[in-house]
């Protein structure tokens, strides 16, 4: 990595919040809020979960994984534009609230929101969302599968090994790295390429149920691939109160976005 020969520094002013305050209350926070937030539950180990997808059990295994080695869990998610395809993130408020107030601790975790379009520049974006983190007051960040990627562009590991280029002391926040996580029928539960010996894929049939195999890998691709085509999930890809709020949302025809064959976008 390089820099040119001048850098600046100073104060910096925020002229315009834009719409993200109102359109994102209790979600929206200022780097200074969230710390406070932090400091107020006496968390000192932090770990943010980026998001742009609204959390499948892949997600959720990450920040139990998280939770075990930090005080709390900060999922920060990205409230600024998409792609086209991708769920609104006011569906995906709503999809991380219902299995956040079901499936974690209340006084481990916080949804927040920041406000930023998303880049799709996998390893470099991974870099910029550690130093948002950073400021925003967390220890860690998760780097799982193919962050902040699309479609082949980049390899599944690429955004956790830029972390071994950048200078020694350059960000103090850490990266979590974590494997390529999936549901395993042999292993019967959550799983990684880490830990699950089953190298078989699982076979699931029209209606959604399980035939045969091991592995059933999750995406939000595939995950807005069925919905959008009004196809059956496997109970084991979500939660059923975050379907719920899918399905709502997939249901309204206005709303039904188009999503690009399989190899356009993997995450
Ligand atoms: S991203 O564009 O923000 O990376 P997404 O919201 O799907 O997309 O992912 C958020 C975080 O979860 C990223 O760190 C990503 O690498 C990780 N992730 C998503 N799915 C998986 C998976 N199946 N296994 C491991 N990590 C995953």
């Amino acid at each position: 990595m390089s820099h040119g020969a001048m850098n600046l520094a100073g104060p910096v002013r925020v002229v315009s919040e834009s719409y993200y305050p109102e359109a994102f209350l209790g979600i929206y926070q200022r780097p200074a809020e969230a710390r406070a937030m932090f400091e107020a539950r006496g968390w000192n180990t932090v770990a943010a979960l980026q998001l742009r997808n609204p959390m499948h059990n892949a997600h959720a295994y990450l920040a139990r994984i998280a939770m075990e080695v930090c005080d709390g869990i900060y999922v920060h998610q990205l409230i600024g534009k998409l792609k086209a395809g991708d769920i609104p993130a006011d569906v995906r408020v709503k999809a991380i609230a219902v299995l956040m107030n079901k499936y974690f601790r209340k006084e481990r975790v916080i949804q927040g929101g920041y406000p930023m379009e998303m880049r799709y520049a996998g390893p470099r974006e991974a870099l910029l969302h550690a130093v948002f983190r950073q400021n925003y007051g967390c220890s860690h960040l998760i780097v799982g599968r193919d962050h902040a990627g699309v479609g082949d562009t980049y390899g599944p590991y690429d955004a956790q090994k830029i972390f071994h280029e950048i200078p020694p002391g350059a960000l103090l926040l850490k990266p979590l790295p974590l494997d390529w996580a999936f549901y395993c029928y042999e292993c019967g539960g959550m799983a990684s390429m880490k830990t699950c010996p089953h190298d078989s894929q699982a076979v699931i049939d029209d209606q959604g149920n399980y035939k045969g195999g091991a592995r059933l890998m999750l995406s939000g691709t595939l995950l807005r691939k069925l919905l959008s085509e009004g196809k059956p999930v496997p109970k084991e890809f979500s939660k059923p109160e975050v379907m719920t709020v899918l399905r709502e949302y997939y249901d309204k025809p206005r709303t039904k976005p188009e999503v690009q064959h399989p190899g356009t976008a993997r995450n």
